[in-house]
C-alpha cells in the first residue's frame, strides 16, 4: 500500500511538474542538439536517413498488437524509424528493441498513436470538452491522456485536432473545437501544454501533433476529404489561428491534410507548409502527412505517380511519410537522379532526431516503458474522477421549461431510448485504448440515483432501424411514469472520420417515438447523445427540457444522471452553433451584415438577406447554455469612451446569481467594427471567462482589450487595426447581452 501511495505521490509530482509555469531550458537544450544531431546525422547512409523519414503503422491481431515481418525487417535494417498504433510496455519494448539493438545506427523509435481525448480513461469528445470553456480542465485532460499514454509506450499523439468547423454535416465536427478562432486557439494551446509539459523530456510528457493543417474543416459540402477553396483573408482569419496558437504553445509536430485548399493539396502545399508555418510561424518541429496523404496527391491530379508526389511532398517541406511507403520506395532514387538533394533529406531527418533527442530517448529508449508505472497509473482513480468532472463540465443545458429539471428524489422515471443502454456510444469516435466492459451506462446511473422502482426503462426503438414493435411498451411505460426522459441521437459510429451526413436530425424512427410519447403529455426530458449539432426544432418545441450530452467518454452516464438529481449544476456552453434545419447550413456567429441585412423584428421585408420559409436565427446560439442557477448582468462599464496606439481599455460588467443553486457561467465578451476597409462580422468572441458564483453571490468580471484585439487583415491584406468606432458586447451567451460603445482613435 505505501509504495502505491508513494508512486501516487510521485505521479502527481510529475504531474504538477509536467504543469509548471517554470520553463524548461528547452532553447539550450535545442542547441546542444544541433551537434548532436549533425554527429549522428554524419554517420548514416542515404537509406538510413529515408528511414527516419517512415511512418509505418503496427497491425493488431486478436491475439493482440503484431507487425508484418516485412516491417520488423524494415526496423531492424534502419529503413523505418517511426511506428504508429504500437502500445503497451510490452510490445512497444519489443520493437524497441529491435531498433535500438540490431540495427546498425540503434535509432530509438517513435511510438504515435490518436489519443484525442483520452488513452484508457476516455474524457468527453474534444467537441464536448470545448463546451466546458474550461481551459485549466481542458489542459488536464490532455495531460491525463499523456501520462496514461507515456506509461504505455506511446510518445506521440496525432492530436490536438484543430479544424475551425462551421458544417455539422463533416462528422469531424466531433473531434475539434467548434467554429471559433478565438475559442479554439486558446483551447489549442491548453491542449499542447496538457500533453507537452512544459517539458518533453519527461517520461510523462508525449509529442503533440497538430492537425489537420490546414483547414480540413472546410469541405465542399460537409463530405469528409472534399475540396477547400476560401479566400486568403477567411484562412487567415478564421481556419489558420488555432494551428498558430499550437505552434506558439510549442507543439512540435504538425500533420498535413488530406484535403486540397484553393487547388493545391496541403501536403504539397509550400505556401502553407514552409511559407506560413516555418517562415512566418518559425515553426521548428516536424512535419508529418496523414494517412497515405502523398499517395493521394495521385488521385487529387496533380502527380503523375508516387514518385512524383514524393518529390512534391519533400519540396513543399514534408518530413515524414505516414503510411504512404512513398518516401520509403522513392526518395533514394530521386536523389540519384538529381530531382530532390541529400541535402533535404538531411533537412528533414535532422528536425526527427532532433525530436528524438527532446524527449531523451536518445538517453533512454525505454523511458516509456516501464511495466510498474503502466500497472498503476492507466484508469487510475484519479483520472476517472478527472473524466468524470470533466464529463460534468462538458454538458449543455438548452432547455429547461418550468425548472423541469433538476428531477425529485422520488420522481417516477420513465426511461426511453436506445441510447439508454449504450456504453460503447458513450466514448464517441477515436477511442484509443478505451474499454467500455466497465463502466456504467445511462440505465445503471439513473437507477442508482432515483432507486429501481422509480425507474422503468423500455427502449423503444433502436437508433436507426425502422421498427416500432417496441413503441407499445414504451408508451405504457411513459403512462404510468411522472416524467419521461428520453435518450436519444446518433451512434458514436456517425461521427469521426468518413462519418459526413447529409442529414443532421436524429432519426426519424427516434423522432416519431418522440412524437408519440408528446401525446401523453408527460413532461419530456430529452438527454441528447450526438457528435454534432443537430436540427432538432421539433424535438425542442416537444421537449420541457434538453440536456446536450454528446459523446460524454467513460464517465459520462454518471454526469448525466448527477446532472438530472441536481447533485451537479450543468456549466456547458455551445462552442458551434445549432441550426434550425439543414437549409441554414453553413450558419455561425461572426458572419457579415451584408448590404441588406434581416432584421428579426422588421416588418415583412422581402429584399432582405433572409429565406422565404425560415428565420435566419439559429435554434441553439454559438456560446448559449443553461443552468439551474439564474445569472443577472449588470452595469456594463468601459473605463475610457476612446483608446490609441500602445493604450488598453477596460470592460467590466456586474454578475449576480439570483438563483438557489450554486453556479459557474462563462462571462463572454463579443465585440463588433464598426466600420472597416473590408466587410466585418457582426459579432466576434474577443473574450471570455468561467467563474463560480454562489447563490446570491456577485461578482464583477473585467476584460481588457488592446489593439491586438482589434486587429485584422485590411483591405490590403495587411495586418493591423482601424479606427473607428466598435460595440462590445458582454452575456452568457452570443445572443443575450449588453451592449456598449468605444472608438479607436
Ligand atoms: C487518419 C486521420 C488522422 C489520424 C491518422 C492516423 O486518417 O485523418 O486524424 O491521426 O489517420 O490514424
Amino acid at each position: 500500500m505505501k509504495t502505491n501511495k508513494l508512486f501516487c505521490f510521485i505521479i502527481l509530482f510529475f504531474f504538477l511538474i509536467g504543469c509548471s509555469p517554470v520553463k524548461s531550458k528547452k532553447e539550450d537544450k535545442y542547441k546542444d542538439f544541433k551537434e548532436k544531431v549533425d554527429s549522428v546525422l554524419s554517420l548514416m547512409n542515404l537509406e538510413e536517413k529515408i528511414g527516419q523519414m517512415v511512418l509505418f503503422t503496427s497491425g493488431w491481431d486478436v491475439t493482440g498488437p503484431s507487425m508484418p515481418s516485412s516491417n520488423l525487417q524494415d526496423i531492424k535494417s534502419g529503413r523505418c524509424g517511426n511506428i504508429f498504433n504500437a502500445y503497451t510496455v510490452a510490445y512497444t519494448r519489443k520493437l524497441q528493441n529491435i531498433a535500438v539493438k540490431e540495427s546498425r545506427m540503434k535509432i530509438p523509435l517513435l511510438f504515435g498513436y490518436d489519443v484525442i481525448h483520452g488513452f484508457k480513461t476516455i474524457f468527453p469528445i474534444p467537441l464536448a470538452e470545448a463546451s466546458s470553456w474550461d481551459m485549466e480542465a481542458i489542459r488536464n485532460s490532455a495531460r491525463v491522456a499523456a501520462v496514461e499514454s507515456a506509461a504505455s509506450g506511446i510518445n506521440w499523439t496525432f492530436a490536438p485536432m484543430v479544424d475551425i468547423a462551421r458544417d455539422p454535416r463533416w462528422g469531424r465536427i466531433a473531434e475539434g473545437a467548434g467554429e471559433d478562432p478565438y475559442l479554439g486557439s486558446r483551447i489549442a494551446a491548453a491542449r499542447v501544454k496538457g500533453f507537452q509539459g512544459d517539458d518533453l523530456s519527461l517520461p510523462i510528457s508525449i509529442l503533440a501533433c497538430v492537425k489537420h493543417y490546414a483547414a480540413y474543416g472546410a469541405p465542399l459540402a460537409g463530405r469528409d476529404y472534399a475540396s477547400v477553396d476560401m479566400s486568403e483573408r477567411m484562412l487567415r482569419e478564421v481556419y489558420l489561428p488555432p494551428y498558430k496558437a499550437a505552434v506558439d504553445a510549442g507543439v512540435m509536430s504538425v500533420m498535413s491534410s488530406f484535403n486540397d485548399l484553393n487547388g493545391v493539396p496541403a501536403t504539397e502545399s509550400r505556401f502553407l507548409l514552409t511559407k506560413i508555418l516555418r517562415k512566418e510561424w518559425n515553426f521548428k518541429g516536424l512535419v508529418v502527412t496523414d494517412y497515405t496523404s502523398i499517395n493521394e496527391l495521385v488521385p487529387h491530379g496533380v502527380a503523375a505517380n508516387e514518385k512524383e508526389a514524393a518529390e512534391l511532398a519533400l519540396n513543399a517541406g514534408v518530413d515524414m511519410d505516414m503510411q504512404g511507403s512513398v518516401y520509403y520506395k522513392y526518395l533514394s532514387d530521386l536523389v540519384k537522379i538529381g530531382k530532390i538533394t541529400e541535402e533535404q533529406i538531411d533537412t528533414a531527418v535532422a528536425r526527427i532526431l532532433k525530436i528524438k533527442f527532446l524527449l531523451g530517448l536518445f538517453d533512454d529508449p525505454y523511458r516509456f516503458c516501464n511495466e510498474k508505472r503502466e500497472k498503476e497509473i492507466v484508469h487510475s482513480k484519479m483520472h476517472i474522477d478527472f473524466a468524470y468532472e470533466m464529463a460534468c463540465k462538458s454538458i449543455v443545458l438548452l432547455k429547461n421549461q418550468n425548472n423541469i429539471l433538476p428531477l425529485k428524489q422520488n420522481t417516477r422515471i420513465a426511461l426511453i431510448g436506445p441510447l439508454a443502454e449504450a456504453k460503447r456510444d458513450l466514448l464517441g469516435s477515436w477511442i484509443a485504448a478505451g474499454e467500455w466492459d466497465s463502466i456504467q451506462n445511462i440505465h445503471q446511473t439513473i437507477k442508482e440515483n432515483f432507486g429501481d422502482k422509480n425507474v422503468h426503462y423500455a427502449k423503444g426503438c433502436e437508433i436507426k432501424k425502422e421498427e416500432k414493435s417496441g413503441f407499445a411498451a414504451a408508451l405504457k411505460t411513459v403512462r404510468n411514469s411522472d416524467v419521461a426522459v428520453l435518450v436519444m441521437g446518433e451512434s458514436a459510429e456517425w461521427c469521426g472520420e468518413a462519418a459526413s451526413r447529409s442529414n443532421i436530425g436524429i432519426p426519424e424512427i427516434q423522432k416519431e417515438l418522440i412524437r408519440e410519447v408528446a401525446k401523453i403529455g408527460k413532461p419530456i426530458v430529452l438527454v441528447l447523445m450526438n457528435g454534432r449539432p443537430l436540427a432538432i426544432e421539433e424535438e425542442s418545441q416537444l421537449s420541457g427540457a434538453i440536456l446536450e450530452a454528446w459523446f460524454p467518454g467513460s464517465l459520462g452516464a454518471n454526469a448525466i444522471a448527477d446532472i438530472l438529481t441536481g447533485k451537479v449544476n450543468p456549466s456547458g456552453k455551445l462552442p458551434v452553433t445549432f441550426p434550425r434545419n439543414i437549409g441554414q447550413v453553413p450558419i455561425f456567429l461572426s458572419e457579415k451584415n451584408t448590404g441588406r441585412p434581416y432584421d428579426p423584428k422588421g416588418t415583412e421585408q422581402k429584399y432582405r438577406s433572409r429565406y422565404i420559409d425560415c428565420p435566419n436565427d439559429p435554434l441553439y446560439p454559438f456560446g448559449f447554455g443553461l443552468s439551474y442557477s439564474k445569472f443577472t448582468y449588470s452595469n456594463l462599464q468601459i473605463d475610457k469612451p476612446k483608446f490609441s496606439h500602445g493604450d488598453t481599455i477596460h470592460i467590466s460588467v456586474k454578475v449576480r446569481n439570483d438563483g438557489t443553486y450554486n453556479g459557474e457561467e462563462v462571462v463572454q465578451l463579443y465585440i463588433r467594427d464598426l466600420v472597416g476597409s473590408v466587410t466585418r462580422p457582426v459579432k466576434e468572441l474577443k473574450g471570455f471567462q468561467k467563474l463560480m458564483l454562489r447563490s446570491g453571490e456577485t461578482k464583477t468580471v473585467t476584460f481588457k482589450i488592446d489593439e491586438s484585439d482589434l486587429s485584422f487583415y485590411r483591405k490590403d491584406m495587411s495586418y493591423g487595426i482601424e479606427p473607428g468606432e466598435f460595440i462590445a458586447f458582454v452575456g452568457g451567451n452570443s445572443s443575450d447581452v449588453l451592449e456598449t460603445s468605444f472608438r479607436f482613435e
